[in-house]
């Protein structure tokens, strides 16, 4: 790797450029090279400024995330930036496209930042758990004080342009980097403008009692909005040094710091799910070498819950979306479904008015399935019972054109006998997506047992256009989501029927670090949904399965969750967000003395135990029986489509931090209470016997 830095002297400016497609990541190539055309231009007499830019689409995207988790080869990146701050001729960053993490560390040890106006700069580590370690905690602060440091380096935003001229993170905004960089070399140089070196002076936390005020601020909202991150709270503790000593001792801070949260199970949770996200889109199909289809016109039949919310997700990435309903009332209720969210982004300002009409412009509706025919993928969104599927797949069988996809949002069915309805199953797919569609990012693509190779590739392209995070799943009863949840549903059942409280079970698992417990879920996604399953399999159900009546008598109040004002808690105007119920308690206890159970005491450890325990041993069948393809797909799809907390990677990358010959005592354990519904699954006693752990199999 010979270029991935080139040095092009032309008149008095040398030019240095990164070069390493696509993101010019720095790699340990590129740092060697960038510090050798560094050394070269500082010699050269003929130099009296030099710029740093970047080559093709971005300035650079930071570290390379190949190199994550090895040890870092020399030169290490704080010693060149110190060189670079060092310098005695002026060095300009000139940044286009992006200037993330490491990438902004080199250009806030430049003297001077100039950017194009779709720039955009920022500090990203936090999202894998980390902190700028090559000085951004300590130059940063100095550059744009002690808010707008921690803010940046906190959320990992990216900062464009306009808004990072106006927090001083950079000087000038150029239409061109070649042309602006030189005119503003040009002026620096006229002017003999001074070199600000950031690691010499305090610059913006000069004034140190205002600054410890911030950090105590911002300590406490960190505290309250997410009390379990570890790097958030390390980023502050490091501005604190920063504005505290001098910016070695600071420095030294930062190392220890970033070492700390490099060595943490946070970090390694953050960057496994970081890496599980861009792994989920392998497939066999792909690597077979199927395409997909042409996808640029989508029928949607069902303009409810998830019709609306499909119709959204696909009309804002500038596919046309014809809605399909049964009737004329069911289709204004449909319309009205996907109004209503452009209103209230315009509303909100995240919208224009013009925009959203141009966007509506591709929506249009019909109550005729004919109007389906030209449509290049049809997906399916009715109710959620088999024979109406098979009806609709059947009508569609004789209306869609050839080549079109024909896929169903069903939650649980067979998507095979789904496809029998048809003489095409070969056209035929299931695409899972998550309530509310349009925002939920999780997509999981149903794969049955006929299915041509080309549709599935179909199916991950569309996932592509509309921004979701594709995970293959098997066709089993659930595909992978619901079928775990239903697992681990069921554990939260049996601790409520055994002595939790609903309330003591959801406070357990908001603490472990999900939004909300599951009591709370079901009463958000309405109790009716799972009785209506309960009730379908209940001719399947097995005599071993042990089976909780407490929800379905919840249900047969009408007490459905937030929808109807009562579930498993009390919504009121003053309690919005759900009271505990004595009435719910009082249902709790009769079924427990009907079944002469006394209720016994359970820590919100032994909550976490089981509750993980049931989810994990879900996984592993779902995945000896090959319905994903490997465990970091599990994890996605918990992740991304039931707030699993990412900083604790999803339940495969849990397990195996837990320890899985842990998981396997526990469940042997609990194997002794129910041994039908606590069998440990064979995949985890293997595993465990050839000690090894899930990531194995990734
Ligand atoms: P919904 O009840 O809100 O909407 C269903 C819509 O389908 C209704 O507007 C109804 O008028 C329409 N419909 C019924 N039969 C029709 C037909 N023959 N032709 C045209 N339209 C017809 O239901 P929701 O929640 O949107 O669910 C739809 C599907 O998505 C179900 O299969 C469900 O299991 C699945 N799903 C639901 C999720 C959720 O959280 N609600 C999440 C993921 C999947």
């Amino acid at each position: 790797m010979e270029n991935t830095a080139n040095l092009n002297i032309e008149g008095d400016i040398a030019f240095i450029d990164l070069n390493y497609p696509p993101m010019n990541s720095l790699c340990q190539s590129l740092r060697d090279n960038l510090k050798k055309c560094l050394e070269n231009a500082m010699q050269d007499n003929t130099v009296k400024a030099i710029i740093i830019h970047g080559q093709g689409r971005v300035f650079s995207a930071g570290a390379d995330i190949n190199e994550f988790g090895k040890p870092l080869e020399s030169p290490h990146l704080p010693d060149i930036c110190d060189l670079i701050e060092a310098s005695d001729k002026p060095i300009i960053a000139a940044i286009h496209g992006t200037a993330l993490g490491g990438a902004f560390e080199i250009a806030l040890s430049t003297h001077f930042r100039i950017a194009t106006p779709t720039a955009s700069i920022g500090l990203p580590e936090v999202h894998l758990g980390l902190l700028p370690g090559s000085a951004g905690t300590q130059r940063m602060p100095r550059l744009v004080g002690v808010k707008n440091a921690i803010d940046v380096m906190t959320s990992g935003q990216q900062i464009i342009a306009k808004k990072a001229i106006e927090m001083g993170a950079i000087d000038e905004i150029v239409s061109d980097i070649k042309e602006g960089g030189i005119s503003f070399a040009k002026k620096i140089l006229s002017e003999g403008r001074h070199l600000k070196r950031l690691s010499k002076s305090k610059g913006a936390i000069e004034n140190k009692e205002e600054g410890l005020k911030v950090i105590e601020e911002q300590r406490a909202h960190w505290r309250k909005i997410n009390p379990n991150l570890e790097a958030p709270q390390k980023i502050i503790d490091c501005v604190e040094q920063a504005i505290k000593l001098d910016f070695k001792e600071g420095m030294i801070f930062e190392q220890k710091s970033f070492q700390e949260l490099m060595s943490s199970d946070q970090s390694s949770c953050l960057i496994h799910a970081f890496f599980a996200e861009r792994k989920s889109n392998k497939i066999p199909e792909l690597a077979r070498g199927a395409k997909p289809r042409t996808l640029e016109k989508l029928g949607v039949i069902g303009g409810g819950t998830m019709g609306s919310g499909i119709t959204i997700a696909a009309l804002n990435s500038g596919i046309p979306v014809t809605m399909i309903e049964r009737d004329a009332e069911s289709i204004e209720r449909g319309v009205e479904n996907v109004h209503k969210i452009y209103r209230r982004d315009v509303e909100k300002g995240r919208l224009t008015q013009e925009k959203a009409d141009a966007i509506l412009k591709n929506y249009s509706t019909s109550t005729n399935l004919e109007d389906l025919a030209d449509k290049d993928m049809i997906i399916e969104a009715v109710f959620e019972q088999l024979d109406v599927k098979k009806e609709v797949f059947s009508k569609l069988d004789a209306i869609a054109k050839e080549g079109a996809v024909l896929a169903s949002n069903t939650s649980y069915l067979d998507i095979d006998k789904i496809a029998s309805a048809t003489k095409r199953s070969g056209d035929v797919i299931g695409l899972h997506f998550f309530s509310p569609a349009n925002i939920m990012r999780l997509l999981e693509i149903v794969v049955p047992e006929s299915v041509k190779d080309d549709v599935v590739a179909t199916g991950f392209h569309l996932a592509k256009l509309l921004k979701k995070v594709p995970v293959r799943a098997g066709n089993c009863d659930g595909f992978i989501g619901n079928r775990i949840l239903e697992n681990y549903a069921k554990a939260a059942s049996y601790m409520m029927e055994d002595g939790a409280s609903p309330y003591d079970i959801d406070k357990a698992v908001v603490n472990f670090g999900y939004p909300m417990g599951p009591f709370q879920m079901f009463d958000l996604a309405g109790g009716d949904i799972g009785w209506d399953d309960r009730k379908r399999r209940a001719a399947f159900r097995s005599n071993h399965e042990r089976y909780v009546n407490i929800a379905d008598r919840i249900c047969e109040k009408g007490w459905f969750g937030q929808k109807t004002g009562r579930g498993y808690y009390k919504y009121t105007p003053e309690a919005r967000r759900g009271a505990e119920d004595p009435e719910v308690l009082a249902i709790v206890e009769e079924e427990r003395s009907v079944k002469g159970i006394t209720p016994k005491n359970f820590t919100p450890e032994e909550i976490i135990r089981k509750y993980l325990a049931a989810m994990v041993n879900e996984g592993a069948k779902v995945l000896e029986e090959n319905m994903a393809l490997r465990p970091s797909d599990i994890d996605v799809t918990k992740l991304f489509g039931y707030a699993f907390p990412r900083h604790k990677g999803g339940p495969m990358k849990y397990a195996d931090q837990y320890g899985l010959d842990k998981i396997l005592s526990d469940l042997k354990e609990f194997e002794k209470e129910d041994p039908h519904f606590w069998k440990p699954a064979d995949l985890i006693v293997k595993l465990v016997n050839e000690g090894k752990n899930f990531d194995s199999l990734n």
